[in-house]
């Protein structure tokens, strides 16, 4: 197979600056295809929508081809269930909203400890209208969620569960299959974040059986935006919060006042562009026969993604785990790659993570220290007030090379 990362290396511009971009799990860079697709939206489309005029009609035409692209991305049955907002956060504030109102006093809401504050400070809003929170917790050791804890969380008052995909913090995948097929049986609506998978592994919505799924495009090589998918009924059966004279129909009602046009003609862009990967450099699997065109190639580049980031993860580890004091948190056993993203996290013991992640910034190699939002669990490690953690996640333009000159680098900073 060719090699991903030397196919694609050339069609992002950012990378010619010489700099090592191991910070693609706070955003990735962008292809030229996104970059020229947001200028010619300015150049060609730009107007608000539904205008009995050329650039109205073209924006009409670029929001319903973003939708249709999402629709893709993320296996759903219809563009209708595609809402488009600033980012996640944002979009799951405005839904805990709408999911507000179904609720009573007494009713629970699941949340995990391991996510990202984006998909728990939306659902603790839910405690002003009585709700009960309950926690699912995780195990410091490895930092997977306890699932043997599932179960008894679960009652007939749980309405909401809302959980990660995958840790930005420390790249572990979650058994979401599990947890929403659990969900479903005592009748809970079930929220998937998604943001930090949907860049290494393909979603399909309709496999998992979730009511809501939302990710940010911009960590997909895609603009700064989120994309929410709902499922039909129960976006239906919400009440949005909006303007009385916008569109009362889904999807638009829950897209609170003019979209980002210019980002969705880049989210198009973005699916287009993976999907071109899939379809030159990947290869059909047995299980996805029944998926055709950019869907099947969707998967298919997920597929050369995956294969590309777990050889390099693989190194990545190895090295690591080399270097005297260095403390990786989350999965660390290479027989269990594919529990995990390619985001290492770590600590290293007489340095604090901002001074590593600086003196690796003056080497021009980009990493991300702290506690990226995932709030909770860094305070649950206790690492909260220590600075939280150094962060490096690999991207499909990423190579060997980076990866042994960010090694090399971190290890004589180490010493
Ligand atoms: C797992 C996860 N969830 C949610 C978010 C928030 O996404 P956004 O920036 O689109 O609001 C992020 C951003 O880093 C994330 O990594």
């Amino acid at each position: 197979m060719k090699d991903l990362a030397a196919h694609v290396r050339s069609q992002f511009p950012a990378l010619a600056s010489g700099a090592v971009f191991f910070d693609g799990p706070g955003g990735t860079q962008v292809p030229q295809a996104v970059i020229d697709a947001v200028a010619a939206y300015f150049r060609e489309a730009n107007a608000n929508e539904h205008g009995l005029f050329a650039t109205s009609r073209r924006s009409d035409e670029i929001i319903a081809a973003g939708r249709s692209a999402m629709a893709d991305f993320f296996n759903a049955r219809s563009a209708d269930e595609i809402v488009f907002g600033a980012n996640m956060t944002t979009l799951t504030f405005h839904l805990s909203r709408s999911l507000g109102q179904l609720l009573q006093p007494g009713d629970e809401v699941v949340v995990t400890r391991l996510d990202h504050d984006a998909n728990i400070a939306p659902w603790l809003y839910l405690q002003e209208k009585g709700a009960v929170i309950r926690w699912l917790e995780f195990h410091p050791e490895d930092c997977t969620l306890d699932l043997g804890g599932l179960e008894r969380l679960l009652n007939k008052k749980t309405r909401i569960v809302a959980v990660g995909c995958a840790s930005n913090a420390f790249g572990t995948i979650n058994d979401v299959s599990r947890i929403i097929a659990a969900a479903r049986q005592v009748g809970a609506l079930t929220f998937v974040d998604a943001v930090h998978y949907a860049p290494h592994r393909p979603i399909d919505v309709q496999l998992l059986g979730c009511d809501f799924l939302a990710c940010s495009p911009y960590k997909f090589y895609g603009p700064h935006s989120g994309v929410l998918f709902g499922r039909r009924e129960v976006l239906e059966s919400l009440r949005a919060t909006k303007v009385r004279p916008s569109a009362a129909a889904i999807p638009d009602c829950f897209e609170t006042g003019t979209k980002n046009h210019e980002a969705i003609a880049g989210i198009a862009a973005a699916v287009d562009y993976l999907a071109a990967i899939g379809r030159d450099l990947g290869a059909a699997s047995g299980f996805d026969r029944y998926e055709t065109g950019r869907r099947r190639w969707l998967k298919q580049a997920m597929a050369v993604i995956m294969e590309h980031e777990s050889l390099l993860f693989t190194r990545l580890l190895a090295g690591l785990q080399e270097i005297p004091g260095l403390r990786l948190l989350g999965i660390s056993d290479p027989a269990r790659l594919s529990e995990r993203t390619p985001t290492a996290c770590f600590t290293l013991t007489g340095l604090s993570p901002a001074k590593i992640a600086e003196s690796l910034g003056q080497e021009n190699i980009q990493v991300w220290d702290g506690d990226y939002y995932a709030w909770e669990a860094m305070n649950f490690l206790g690492l909260g007030d220590r600075g939280g953690a150094v962060r490096a996640g690999l991207s499909m333009y990423n190579t060997g090379v980076e990866v042994d000159r960010f090694l090399e680098t971190l290890s004589r900073i180490a010493r």
